[in-house]
């Protein structure tokens, strides 16, 4: 594993991934997926600068209500979930590092104990550098041992360097982006990777009224719109395509088999899109759509039974008085 100490700070060490895997290339993923029926993009390719900028605002729409009411149960519940495991604690984090919230829990522990060490890890060895780097800059009582990596590989090859009682978080609803399938695998690796007694907090959106989650990923301001259109617009800059974003429109729906708000871009004509980059032309039928992005919701019984397939015990779930988030914290048995 190569590892870096940064100038900035000597409480901050990134651990790159010693044998990253070729990931394929936007290029290639286009290609794959918009290349055959039915067509969908990797909702992986949302996040560049345009569409971090716009998930962040879609996280101050009022109607979406899950980065809000995370937030607030941890201010509410922070200092008990921090209790709630033998300490010292050591802090883990699955995505990133740099959101309010995981200050909350970070304030939360430093009142029981002297120092803090927090883990986070995240693909994007910059968005873990620059948010390992404002922590560290405004905790001086914190270490920040930082992975640049796929979850996956870093969980399977048992690389977390981590000595104390661990509490790992996997906030944001993040689980609910991934497939059934990899959200077990995830949580499995996860549940081997730490020691029993180490304390796992997921955030996740409840079920609900179909109605209320439309309108979380379909707001009226059109900001949730505008950010599954950055995918076509960002097609158009990095592959030299020619999509028309005003021909195509937005539609997000619940669906009830699958447990899942199910978002699709739509071409409202019959069109051909050129690809260049990716050697693709795509034609589209009147109505034809492409899927984005699946985020699954979950009673609080789906998520204790998956998590106890994984060897995760649930010791006490968190939620607001609109019963709209959760809050879930685990143990390793
Ligand atoms: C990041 N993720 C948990 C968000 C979600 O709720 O699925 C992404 C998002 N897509 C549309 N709105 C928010």
């Amino acid at each position: 594993m190569t590892t870096t100490s940064s100038g900035f700070s000597d409480r901050f060490i990134l651990h790159r991934d010693p044998h990253p895997a070729r990931m394929a290339t936007f290029a290639e993923d286009v290609r794959a997926s918009l290349g055959s029926r039915p067509l969908w993009l990797s909702a992986k390719y949302f996040y560049d600068d345009l569409g971090s900028a716009l998930f962040e605002a879609i996280t101050r729409l009022p109607e979406y209500y899950l980065t809000r009411v995370e937030r607030d149960l941890l201010a509410t519940y922070g200092r008990e979930i921090a209790g709630a495991l033998d300490g010292p604690l050591e802090l883990v984090e699955l995505g990133s590092g740099s959101a309010i919230k995981t200050r909350l829990l970070i304030d939360a522990i430093l009142e029981r104990q002297p120092a803090l060490t927090f883990h986070p890890i995240d693909i994007s060895a910059d968005a873990v550098t620059e948010s390992s780097l404002a922590l560290s800059g405004a905790y001086d009582r914190l270490r920040v041992v930082a992975y640049a990596s796929d979850y996956f590989p870093l969980l399977r090859e048992k690389r977390l360097a981590t000595t104390d009682r661990v509490l790992a978080l996997f906030l944001g609803s993040n689980i609910g982006n991934f497939e059934p399938r990899d959200a077990r695998e995830l949580l499995e690796l996860l549940a081997r990777a730490l020691r029993p007694g180490d304390g796992v907090l997921i955030g996740y959106d409840l079920k609900k009224d179909s109605s209320i989650l439309e309108l979380a990923y379909d707001d009226p301001t059109g900001v949730t719109a505008a950010f599954n259109k950055n995918l076509l617009a960002r097609m158009n800059r990095e592959l030299g395509a020619d999509f028309d974003l005003n021909a195509f429109s937005f539609r997000a729906r619940w669906n009830d088999k699958h447990g899942a708000v199910e978002s699709f871009l739509v071409s409202e004509p019959r069109q051909r899109v050129r690809i260049p980059a990716a050697k693709l032309n795509v034609d589209f039928a009147a109505g034809e759509t492409i899927h984005t992005e699946s985020s699954y919701k979950f009673a609080r019984e789906e998520i204790v039974a998956l998590a106890k397939h994984c060897g995760l015990a649930e010791k006490t779930t968190y939620t607001d008085a609109a019963v709209r988030y959760a809050l879930s914290l685990f143990t390793v048995v």
